[in-house]
């Protein structure tokens, strides 16, 4: 079977890894979490980029530093991995739902601002601290919306000026789940670094790889101090057992960080196959029944996973496994699973379903090589109805 995503470890990761066992650090506290951070934040831009387990736990933290309370809404796209709702869950706030753009498949910004112009008023009050924070507030129940995560879809990437001045003029506080857009770019601009918040992923079938793991990203130099606080138990002094709020055990261990420095070294060379792969298959696949996703303006994409928008999906998935492809349908809409179908959910022709409905994804490692790329577009291009 030609596997659909998964790790490329060919470079220090032995090593690396090897150093952290000789030497005993492999757990919370060692270089190469340091050094994993400090490279990311170069490649990205990002002044500070702070560790965490995992992309869920970069989200939830994000959030919560970047306000977001109990009974707020965060508003998320419709079509995304269960993880960005989940963490808003953690909060005990709740998801407000955004469909989705038919070609680009992220966060459709025309509903987003009608949906803000009509629903919400912009209403003033203090914080624990006494400063002066305005936010919007839905008209019709008082809530309060804490945060917007726009979700850079399969590495893809909104209009993030459009979004920012959305953003700013509704007094949104953005947090950006770029967990699958490690190396996507607007305007020049990593994504990760347009919001307060930034975070990525490094499961098993992401860019670069630490088994597990994920980034913060922020330009703010407290709130990155906050991060790392948060992810290390709120401990205040390193001899005392004294903590002074309810923190989390969110660090990265050193052994993964380990694999993370060395899948750094290599991201170049992961970006340029992941685009050879996906200019190679639009090239050869492309047709009147077959479309990938269109690629926003000012937009240089990851092309973390190719996905394909077919007329029969399922007897396509049918035909692609039957014959050595691996390949995945699209997320189930946030709304149609039992934990978020009460959710509001802002839509106007339900195009998160017809996502669902018609989109595969298919072979993106970076590791494959030309003869399987040429296999799978042979058997796409096989199949019959
Ligand atoms: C869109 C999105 N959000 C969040 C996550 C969560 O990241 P992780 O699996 O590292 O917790 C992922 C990846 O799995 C993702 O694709």
């Amino acid at each position: 079977m030609i596997p659909l995503s998964i790790p490329n470890i060919s470079g220090n990761e032995w090593l690396y890894v090897k150093d952290c066992l000789d030497t005993g650090w492999i757990s919370s506290v060692g270089s190469y979490v340091n050094s994993f951070e400090e490279k990311i934040a170069e490649f990205t831009g990002a002044k500070y980029a702070v560790a965490a387990m995992n992309g869920t736990a970069a989200l939830h933290l994000s959030m919560q530093l970047a306000g977001v309370k109990r009974d707020d809404y965060v508003i998320v796209p419709d079509i995304t991995f269960i993880a960005s709702c989940n963490a808003v869950s953690y909060l005990g706030a709740e998801p407000l739902l955004i469909d989705v753009d038919k070609y680009t498949w992220q966060m459709d910004l025309d509903l987003l601002e009608s949906f803000l112009e009509e629903n919400t008023s912009l209403v003033a009050s203090n914080s624990d601290e006494g400063i002066e924070i305005v936010r919007s507030h839905l008209k019709t129940n008082g809530k309060c919306i804490g945060a917007i995560l726009p979700v850079h879809v399969l590495g893809n990437m909104v209009d993030m000026d459009r979004l920012t001045a959305i953003c700013t003029k509704y007094h949104i506080p953005v947090v950006e789940d770029s967990t699958e857009a490690l190396g996507s770019t607007f305007k020049g601009k990593h994504a990760g670094t347009f919001g307060i918040f930034g975070t990525s992923s490094f499961n098993g079938n992401k860019i670069i790889s630490t088994g597990g793991g994920g980034m913060i990203f922020t330009n703010d130099e407290n709130l990155a101090k906050k991060a790392k606080h948060l992810t290390t138990q709120a401990k205040t002094d390193p001899f005392e057992y004294d903590h002074d709020e309810i923190g989390y055990n969110y660090r990265l261990v050193n052994i993964l960080a380990a694999v993370g420095v060395a899948q750094m070294e290599q991201l170049p060379g992961f970006l340029k196959r992941k685009k050879e792969i996906d200019t190679f298959y639009r090239q050869s696949l492309e047709s009147e029944s077959l479309r990938f996703q269109q690629v926003g303006k000012h937009v240089e994409p990851n092309n973390w996973l190719h996905t394909m928008w077919v007329k029969e999906q399922r007897p396509m998935i049918e035909h692609l496994l039957k014959n050595g492809v691996q390949c995945r349908p699209f997320w189930v809409p946030m709304h149609q699973l039992q934990m978020f179908k009460d959710c509001q959910f802002i839509t106007e022709n339900q195009i998160s379903h017809q996502v669902y409905q018609h989109c595969i994804s298919i072979p993106s490692s970076t590791n494959l090589t030309d003869v399987q790329v040429e296999e799978v577009v042979r058997v796409v291009r096989g199949f019959s109805s």
